[in-house]
């Protein structure tokens, strides 16, 4: 182990940066957290909500993030659709025109239900809303496909190391914009921890605001190298390669997607249990005879569906492998 304020973790820290500039699609510094992504998710409400802030929702995290909003004492209104339904951005557009708001979240990836937001059309609208803090969890879809942080003009970007990155939980990073940072030197309450300002001071230094998980430091290191060899553009045909071929298996098993057609997620997908097969009992069988898992739906969604993973390390060998797997298990079931 090496020390946070040693010379080799500074030099660690500059090493991954341009690494993780390039991911992200940015000139800004990208900091590191170490926290889970809610950690991010509550600060850049505690940093960049003065009046108030729209929470568009359609699935557990992006209801959720209203919740925290709430509970971080601002001021905060859902812009729900029902879950599997897209966020519409005319839908946007109409409510950040009351000019009530001052930052908008949106959740880029619904792991919950496998749908994917038009992260651009949006991104498109609030260009009309410069004074909006545009505020993106990208959590599930952070190196899944192309997200260019300066280009969508995104003022927060956010994303967890336990999903696409395959990495140990515990860890998240994220980039600010130069407007949303000199507008959080200006709020009230950002506490400590997940001040953004302290991210950039110590950023300076090569440093983080107060002890890092060193190892995550480590681990980044060797998935950024992965990444590399691998080459960015491969890694992304490899994610839409591996969702054609789980969606199409849960086509031709009679399943269907949950998601809205076109807006199907290309880190998991969400299959609507049309089949009415029992779940649970299909989940223990794979457990037991492959040690391996799958999701049995999410919160209300349990049982009515079944979500199935194919990001970060997957390849459509190991893809085709679990679906295999699942078709000798759903057989045993009948
Ligand atoms: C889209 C999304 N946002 C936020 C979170 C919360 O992440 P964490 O529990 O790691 O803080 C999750 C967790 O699965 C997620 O899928």
């Amino acid at each position: 182990m090496i020390g946070h304020r040693s010379k080799s973790f500074q030099e660690l820290y500059a090493d991954l940066q341009p690494k993780l500039q390039a991911l992200f699609y940015t000139k800004r510094p990208v900091y590191f957290s170490t926290s889970s992504a809610w950690g991010i998710m509550e600060g850049a409400i505690r940093n960049l909500v003065n009046k108030k802030v729209l929470c568009c929702a359609n699935g557990a995290f992006s209801d959720k993030w209203y919740d925290v909003a709430l509970r971080s004492g601002k001021a905060a209104e859902l812009l729900a659709f029902p879950w599997g339904t897209p966020v519409d951005p005319e839908a946007v557009r109409r409510k950040l025109a009351t000019g009530d708001f001052d930052a908008l979240t949106l959740i880029h990836n619904e792991t919950s239900t496998g749908l994917m937001n038009p992260l651009w059309e949006i991104a498109e609208v609030m260009r009309d809303f410069p004074g909006v803090s545009f505020i993106v969890d990208t959590v599930s879809s952070f190196s899944v496909l192309k997200i260019p942080f300066d280009e969508l003009g995104i003022d927060v970007m956010l994303a967890g190391t336990q999903k696409a990155l395959a990495l140990p939980p515990g860890a998240a990073l994220f980039s600010v914009s130069e407007r949303a940072l000199a507008k959080a030197a200006t709020v009230p309450g950002r506490g400590y921890y997940f001040d953004f300002i302290e991210f950039q001071k110590n950023h300076e230094k090569n440093m983080t605001p107060s002890t890092p998980s060193i190892g995550h430091f480590y681990a980044l290191r060797q998935k950024l190298a992965e990444i590399s060899a691998e080459g960015i553009e491969a890694r992304y045909a490899r994610h839409r390669e591996n969702a054609q071929i789980v969606r199409s298996w849960i086509k031709d098993r009679g399943f269907g997607l949950f998601p809205k057609e076109g807006f199907a997620s290309l880190s998991l997908t969400c299959a609507s249990n049309t089949r009415k097969v029992d779940v649970a009992k299909w989940i223990q069988s794979l457990r037991s005879r492959f040690q391996c898992v799958i999701d049995g739906g999410y919160g209300k969604l349990k049982g009515e569906t079944f979500r199935i993973s194919h990001m970060g390390d997957e390849t459509p060998q190991t893809v085709r492998q679990l679906l295999g797997w699942l078709d000798e298990c759903l057989a045993d079931l009948s």
